[in-house]
């Protein structure tokens, strides 16, 4: 008999049966065709589940290294970002653009409240050369889901550029990145998706591969 431990934190999330067998198949080269095949095959059911048409590009780093991923191939230093802070991963998505140069406006809700797309607007109404907007989509330390797609609409009416964090709610919850028009959004394999952990999955629309053209921090794996 398998004993299951059953951790309730929010994630890992428990790893179905043929996920464990899946995993325990022998190894393949992970730079030969076979797997690319296979990688294919993958990223087609992730777009699937993130609703989009964009890119999807597959990290072998937890869900913080494709947020990392998505502050280096946004901002150069110096420049002006909104970062929307309500908890514990606002708090680090706002930390990874300041380790990057970025002069960061905080936009802060307290603890346990959600960002309101009010104060979004005159955060961007003030700051007009504040290119992109970090959004954490299910802020999990607090439980709060923030109004993405009113958040979203915001930044898109003063044509920004938006890089969510949906590790812990692409696969848990709809984000319907196309429709609402997220730029960059990023989730975590050991999350909704009952995979194992330091898989990240980062959408990119064709605006933020075009700013990644512009951006100049330093970067390399995470290019
Ligand atoms: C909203 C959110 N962002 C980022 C992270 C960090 O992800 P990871 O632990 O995969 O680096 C988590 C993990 O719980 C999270 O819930």
């Amino acid at each position: 008999m398998i004993f299951q431990q059953q951790l309730r934190i929010p994630g890992p999330a428990p790893l179905p049966e043929r996920v464990v067998r899946a995993a325990s198949k022998p190894m393949i080269d992970h730079r030969g065709p076979e797997f690319a095949a296979v990688l294919n095959d993958i990223l087609g059911g992730v777009k699937r589940v993130f609703e989009t048409r964009n890119d999807v590009v597959l990290l072998s780093s937890s869900g913080s290294g494709g947020l990392e991923s998505a502050v280096a191939n946004l901002v150069s230093p110096g420049d002006r970002v909104v970062c929307c802070v309500g908890g514990n991963f606002g708090e680090r998505f706002a930390g990874m653009a300041a380790a990057y140069g970025a002069d960061v406006v905080r936009l802060e809700a307290e603890w346990g409240q959600p960002i309101e797309p009010v104060d979004l607007a005159a955060v961007l109404e003030a700051h007009p050369d504040a290119k992109v907007v970090f959004i954490t989509h299910n802020e999990t330390s607090t439980t709060v889901a923030n109004p993405l797609e009113d958040l979203v609409g915001v930044a898109r009416r003063y044509d920004r550029i938006t890089a969510v964090d949906g590790v812990s709610s692409v696969a848990s919850m709809p984000i319907e990145i196309d429709r609402i028009g997220v730029d960059v959004a990023v989730s975590a394999s050991q999350k909704g998706w009952m995979a194992p952990p330091e898989l990240a999955f980062v959408s990119v629309s064709e605006r933020a591969w075009a700013q990644s053209q512009r951006a100049r921090a330093p970067r390399y794996y995470f290019d």
